[in-house]
């Protein structure tokens, strides 16, 4: 697989850094062709700037559909030859332009062993179901929210004291693990995607 990596962030890129950490350090044979946040002032982007990655903003405010915004972030990220979509906190369902045009190369980070509490706020969600244990997925995506197929879980105890923030930055620190991991995996292909399944050959 073309290892030129995209990674679509909202946020302050703590996954993003996670990425150029691992790249840097040499455990992942990877390059990041560009770094694109859908709002101004993501922290995420001045982790990109500082390690000399491009970086840049497509609103998605102001396209006449979601489809349009959808096409535009394809557009981009095919302009820079990307071969894999990394999204990394970004707080957009991505839709079916962006997934025809990246067929099985959009992976997301997920803060819960799906199928268990998709969407957003998944730490919260564990703690007030009161599992006890939880964790990280990182996934295919898919035209279905949170739902394809699983690269690499990681679990994380639930304690009987955690706060949304305490399990949060536990399975933070997971996270930070697994994204290059399975990044990794995916980039080095023996794979295929069998039902929902991702097995490895
Ligand atoms: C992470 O918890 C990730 O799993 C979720 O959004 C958060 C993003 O954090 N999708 P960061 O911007 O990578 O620090």
């Amino acid at each position: 697989m073309n290892r030129r990596l995209g990674v679509l962030i909202s946020g302050r890129g703590s996954n993003l850094q996670s990425l150029i950490d691992a790249i840097s350090s040499g455990r992942l044979n990877a390059t990041i062709a560009v770094v694109i946040s859908n709002l101004e002032g993501a922290g995420g982007l001045e982790r990109a700037r500082a390690a000399g990655i491009e970086s840049m903003v497509v609103s998605h405010r102001g396209w006449p559909s979601r489809d349009d915004y959808d096409r535009a972030l394809a557009r981009e990220l095919r302009a820079r030859d990307v071969g894999l979509v990394c999204l990394a906190g970004f707080m957009r369902i991505v839709g079916g332009p962006l997934i025809d045009a990246f067929p099985n190369a959009i992976l997301n980070v997920h803060p819960a062993l799906l199928p268990s509490f998709p969407g957003v706020d998944a730490q919260r969600q564990a703690i007030d179901h009161g599992v006890k244990v939880s964790g990280v997925t990182v996934h295919l995506v898919t035209g279905e929210l949170d739902a394809g197929p699983i690269v690499l879980q990681r679990a994380v105890a639930v304690l009987g004291d955690d706060t949304r923030e305490t399990l949060s930055s536990r399975i933070l620190e997971q996270e930070h693990l697994a994204y290059p991991e399975a990044v990794g995996i995916v980039l080095n292909g023996g794979w295929k995607v069998e039902g929902r399944r991702f097995v490895r050959l």
